[in-house]
């Protein structure tokens, strides 16, 4: 039983969720649309370790259950969501790197097939961390990963990009080719230090290079409803970011850690785990926020 069950059986009331806020009514996804071009998300923080990639890995298997084509993209030298999915980052004869800096190279050269049907994985190493130095003194540099991905926008429903705890160059090519991003937050004090900053480089790629980038949502993760500095977390995220926040937060748990292990999302490795509830009940939030994905 939920939390919120939990209020409503003693109140009264209607149930609260955990962002303190009316847990509204997230409607069950309709079928993908045919012949529309993919949704692409930025999965974004500079802050390390807030669950990005986490994010993208069960985000997106959750979409692919709806029946969506989606494809996720390595956008960090760390490699972690690579490896994530059960592949070997440091022998991969091609990646993300290759696409983004060599004209010859083409993405199905690049695309691999995860165990999860209707999710594929565009890789990366410790390669990629040339590209950045590399992309400075080129034309166009920040389109780079949007020039990769045009070809196969009609292949997807939605691509997430999973990118590296900094600001830099990646971080605004990740945010140039996206029409949304995805911030997920520890909740944890200090969180929202630095929100600020990613905020004014978001301000920035809108004014420059992608007028109609939009926040998609906050995620609050790792959340200990126990505690109650984590709950004065989420109420102050609130109060500063309203209806931008998620209803959905994500439970800490150490069954993320083990299926990160087994190289496979929650979704697979524990069906029926709260965990995986959680990333079902968020993709549904994503697709309400995002009609025609
Ligand atoms: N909800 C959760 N409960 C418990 N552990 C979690 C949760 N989400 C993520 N983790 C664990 O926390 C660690 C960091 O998560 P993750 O790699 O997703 O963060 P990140 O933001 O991508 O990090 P980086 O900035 O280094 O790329 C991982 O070991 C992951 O398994
Ligand atoms: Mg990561």
């Amino acid at each position: 039983m939920t939390d919120s069950q939990d209020l409503f059986e003693a109140s009264g009331q209607p149930p609260l969720g955990p962002t303190g806020r009316l847990m509204p009514h997230i409607p069950e996804p309709s079928p993908p649309q045919p012949g529309g071009r993919a949704l692409v998300l930025a999965m974004c923080n500079q802050k390390g370790g807030v669950g990005k990639t986490t994010t993208v890995i069960n985000l997106g298997a959750a979409l692919a259950e709806t029946g969506r084509r989606v494809l996720l993209v390595d956008f960090d030298p760390q490699g972690s969501l690579t490896v994530g999915l059960g592949f070997n980052a440091h022998e991969l004869e091609l990646s993300v790197y290759h696409l983004l800096m060599d004209g010859d190279v083409r993405l199905p050269d690049v695309l691999l097939h995860t165990r999860t049907a209707n999710l594929d994985l565009l890789p990366s190493n410790i390669d990629l961390s040339a590209a950045e130095m590399r992309l400075v003194t080129e034309v166009g540099r920040e389109q780079a990963l949007a020039r990769v991905l045009r070809p196969v926008l009609a292949d997807y429903d939605v691509i997430l990009v999973d990118c590296q705890p900094s600001l830099g160059l990646l971080a605004v090519n990740a945010l140039t080719a996206a029409n949304g991003v995805i911030i997920p937050l520890e909740c944890e004090y200090f969180a929202l230090r630095g929100v600020a900053l990613l905020q004014e480089t978001i301000e920035k790629v809108r004014e420059r290079t992608n007028f109609d980038l939009q926040i998609v949502g906050l995620l609050g993760t790792m959340y200990d409803g126990r505690t109650l500095h984590a709950r004065e977390v989420l109420q102050t995220l609130v109060e500063g970011w309203g209806d931008t926040v998620f209803h959905t937060v994500i439970r800490r748990t150490v069954k993320f850690s083990d299926s990160t292990v087994a190289g496979e999302p929650i979704l697979s490795y524990a069906p029926a785990s709260a965990g995986s509830e959680s990333y079902r009940q968020l993709a549904r939030e994503v697709l309400a926020r995002c009609p025609g994905a």
